[in-house]
């Protein structure tokens, strides 16, 4: 982590508490970090596992890769730097997310392990359910929901993940689910179960 560039700063405590907010929710706050290539489902598997969540009663929210990159993230592109400037930007958020007693859902490619064990470093043990959304690249091209892969393999689009730039697979994610075997139902099912198991849902 980076040194903060203000120097005459002090943290401040709030009168409400994480576990006073998670008392009220029912539910921890924690992110649910989903990683994976382009077109492998984590938006699609994340928006699912939200409107159940939601349903059930719990405090929600998802954090969508494209929808970031046109505000928070707007200044930046896919360059190496880049990409680990959009994942701390997004760690950060999410970490706000977490101290307000909310089910945060991160669906970004994150390609680079580094990056997030960065997020993880920074926030509490338990805090990140690491998702590896697992999908074979030539699944992920078929599929080529945006027709990007196209465009990739045309040299239209530089440092394309899987064509022309790395990814990196996580090591030890809590949750792997392979989207080419399941359907999105069944990874949703995965995922709440997890959560139940682990007692992040009251
Ligand atoms: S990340 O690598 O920095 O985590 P992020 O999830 O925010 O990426 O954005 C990925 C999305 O941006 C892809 O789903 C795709 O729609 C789009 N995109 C545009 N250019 C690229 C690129 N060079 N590599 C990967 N995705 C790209």
């Amino acid at each position: 982590m980076s040194e903060t560039k203000s120097k005459h700063i002090t943290w401040h405590h709030g009168l409400v508490t994480r576990d006073e907010r998670e008392a009220k929710n029912k539910n921890s706050g924690v992110i649910l970090w989903y990683t994976g290539l382009s077109g492998c489902g984590k938006s699609t598997i994340a928006n699912e596992v939200e409107k159940r969540l939601f349903d059930m009663g719990y405090h929600v929210y998802v954090l969508d890769g494209d929808n970031i990159r046109f505000g928070l993230n707007k200044n930046l592109g896919f360059s190496p730097a880049d990409r680990t400037e959009n994942i701390r930007r997004i760690g950060e958020v999410a970490k706000l997310f977490v101290d307000a007693g909310i089910i945060v859902s991160t669906a970004f490619i994150s390609p680079y392990r580094n990056d997030r064990d960065e997020v993880r470093k920074n926030v509490g043990e338990g805090d990140m359910v690491e998702i590896f959304v697992q999908c074979d690249i030539d699944v992920c091209e078929q599929r080529d929901p945006k027709g990007l892969y196209k465009k990739a393999r045309a040299g239209e689009i530089p440092e394309f993940t899987g064509i022309s730039a790395p990814y990196e697979e996580p090591l030890n994610a809590e949750i792997v689910i392979d989207s080419a075997k399941h359907s999105v139902d069944e990874c949703a099912e995965i995922i709440i179960n997890y959560l139940k198991t682990n007692d992040y849902l009251q």
